[in-house]
């Protein structure tokens, strides 16, 4: 029999832990500083309200009904020869390549936890502990070295199952981060830079928005929300009958807006109060931290928890990404738990390679001026642009439109205290978000131009 969630806490916390995780500690913080902050952030919650906690639900549905993994779900509901397969596909390849880039980044908190533990931040100005990262960046074979480490830790939770590992792990570490978080939050708040990030977060100047930046408010919202990666899919498979969907989804939804917010504030008071750049990209969360933590007493541990925590944060997801090619491997091909953990592993391992060496531009020198990033950033952009929001949009077609509607509504109202919401939610699946997600690509592709 398949194995099933100890406890619906148990379920929620997991499915939380895949959610928080370099999304919303790394990339969050950065894009909001890419996009000018305040209008960035309006259209973020928005879709994540409106597209994200819909099709958290609908994912949920699809796995829960099926009992099975993300291409084996669509098949049996569908047909084993159903084009509709695809869309599982979709979503193991981006879980596939999402894991071979965010292996090196938490591979870099890693190398952080390490000169944490060296107080490497003694006797250094703001300015050169903010510049570390550059370093790092730059040192391929010090991220890969992080990364694989970080690889393996990965596989060794896969390795153990469900219970035993992702869940038991996500109970703790999820509520030490947030405790941090918060007690952070309110550090921040006493710097004196602490208005003038507000005012960057929360003032709304439509001017500065770059219309890429709804694009990729749009593949955040999904990123964070673990969306369109099978991964939803993969966790409700492996929930009991009885279980409220929406109640989940709006408790993971509503919590992942909340953590990213805090993060951002924790984060910006400081940028703004030792004059860090805005624009910094990839290395906020390490250039930013470190000097906040080297202002206050006792320095060290709180570094050190904190690397600790963000790392554990990468894992909860990474497992969550490592465990949909593994279910996968295993619905599919009938490989043992094992055989696909390994077989997976060793695969990302080799993808992991060109990510790493990056930034030292070891590895495919001619990539970054051909395309104008690196083969990490395009293996994002591909990612987030375009793979996920693609797998929501065929998602939301296929609930809305292919699955017959009794079913659907069948399982929404199982055990659920918000059958009464139905009907509010299959007309955001079968029009508001398919349109949605068409209007964001035919913006971003300019088969038609909106600006007069
Ligand atoms: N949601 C995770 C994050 O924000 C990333 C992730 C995506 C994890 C998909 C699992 C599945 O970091």
């Amino acid at each position: 029999m398949r194995e099933h969630w100890g406890s619906k806490v148990g379920f929620v916390l997991a499915a939380l832990g895949s959610a928080i995780g370099l999304g919303t500690l790394w990339k969050f913080p950065y894009v909001v500083g890419d996009n000018g902050g305040g209008v960035f952030l309006l259209f973020y919650t928005f879709f994540t309200l409106t597209l994200g906690i819909p099709l958290f639900i609908g994912e949920l549905i699809i796995g829960r009904r099926t009992q099975r993994g993300a291409v084996g779900s669509f098949a049996s509901l569908a047909g084993q020869s159903s084009p509709w397969r695809v869309v599982g596909w979709f979503g193991v390849l981006s879980a596939f390549f999402i894991l071979s880039y965010y292996c090196i980044v938490a591979g870099w908190g890693l190398n952080y936890l390490m000169l944490s533990l060296n107080q490497f931040y003694e006797i250094r100005s703001s300015a050169q502990i903010a510049s570390t990262f550059g370093r790092l960046y730059e040192a391929g074979d010090v991220s890969l070295f992080w990364g694989t480490i970080f690889l393996l830790l990965t596989f060794g939770v896969v390795y153990q199952g469900i219970r035993k590992g992702i869940e038991q792990w996500s109970r703790i570490l999820m509520v030490l981060l947030l405790l941090l978080l918060v007690a952070l939050c309110i550090y921040s708040f006493t710097l004196s830079g602490f208005s003038e990030a507000l005012q960057f977060l929360f003032r709304f100047k439509w001017r500065e928005l770059q219309y890429s930046g709804i694009l990729q408010a749009l593949g955040l919202s999904l990123f964070t929300l673990s969306l369109a990666q099978g991964v939803i899919i993969t966790y409700g498979s492996y929930l009991p009958p009885n279980s409220d969907l929406p109640k989940a989804a709006l408790i993971v939804g509503i919590a992942v807006v909340l953590i990213s917010f805090l993060t951002v504030l924790v984060i910006y008071p400081v940028v703004f109060t030792f004059h860090l750049p805005i624009n910094e990209g990839a290395g906020l969360i390490f250039e930013t931290m470190p000097v906040l933590f080297a202002s206050l007493p006792g320095a060290m541990v709180l570094s050190v928890l904190f690397f600790t925590l963000f790392v554990f944060a990468a894992l909860t997801s990474s497992i969550a990404l490592l465990e949909v090619v593994v279910a996968n491997l295993i619905d599919l091909y009938g490989l043992s738990r094992p055989k696909a953990a390994i077989f997976s592993s060793v695969a990302l391992f080799f993808v992991s390679i060109p990510c790493a060496l990056a930034g030292s531009g070891a590895l495919f020198k001619e990539w970054l001026p051909m395309y104008g990033v690196n083969f990490f950033g395009t293996l994002d952009a591909l990612v987030s642009n375009w793979l996920l929001p693609l797998g929501a949009l065929l998602t939301s077609l296929f609930l809305g439109w292919r699955l017959p509607s009794c079913l659907v509504r069948e399982e929404f109202k199982r055990g659920s205290i918000f059958g009464k919401i139905y009907g509010g939610w299959i007309f955001l699946i079968r029009w508001i978000v398919p349109m949605a997600i068409l209007l964001v690509f035919i913006y971003e592709s300019k088969i038609y131009s909106f600006d007069k």
